[in-house]
């Protein structure tokens, strides 16, 4: 799968751990930044991520800072994007089932880096479940 990350200081470290395990993985990253873990804005990188998920150019985005929920504010204010702030597998598997988020947001400061593997797989792995779903998830997107 063709993913887009970022992260900001909080969850630098954490996106380049991740990069190197979805890559492991067989995905291909595309890393939108920051380059260092400096002091940085967490809805400039949230704005790239989103805004590659939001023409097309990747399957998927994933935003790492010290919550995910300031990612997940930044990243839903983007047309098309259902960005979910995810701590466990459950929720993972849900966001995508039914809400068919396409950008999942975690938190490098308070889920340590193996759990945050295992959503990623989680939520890589799971498809929308559509049925009842799909209507619900289309009202969301016609408030873009
Ligand atoms: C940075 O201190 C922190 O506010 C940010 O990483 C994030 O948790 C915001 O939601």
């Amino acid at each position: 799968m063709r993913i887009a990350i970022g992260s900001d200081h909080a969850g630098f470290e954490q996106k380049q751990q991740l990069i190197a395990y979805l890559t492991h993985s067989g995905h291909e990253l595309i890393d939108c930044g920051p380059a260092s873990d400096d002091r940085c804005d967490y809805p400039d990188f949230a704005a790239k991520v989103a805004r590659e998920v939001s023409v097309g150019a990747v399957d998927r985005g994933i935003l790492i800072c010290g919550t995910g929920i300031g990612m997940s504010m930044a990243a839903n204010k983007v047309a098309g994007i259902r960005a979910a702030n995810v701590i466990s597998t459950e929720f993972a598997e849900l966001a995508r089932e039914h809400n068919n988020a396409n950008v999942l947001c975690l938190s490098g400061r308070f889920v340590d880096l193996l759990t945050n593997e295992e959503i990623c797989d989680v939520f890589l792995a799971t498809s929308f479940g559509e049925g009842r779903h799909a209507p619900r998830v289309a009202k969301i997107d016609a408030l873009d």
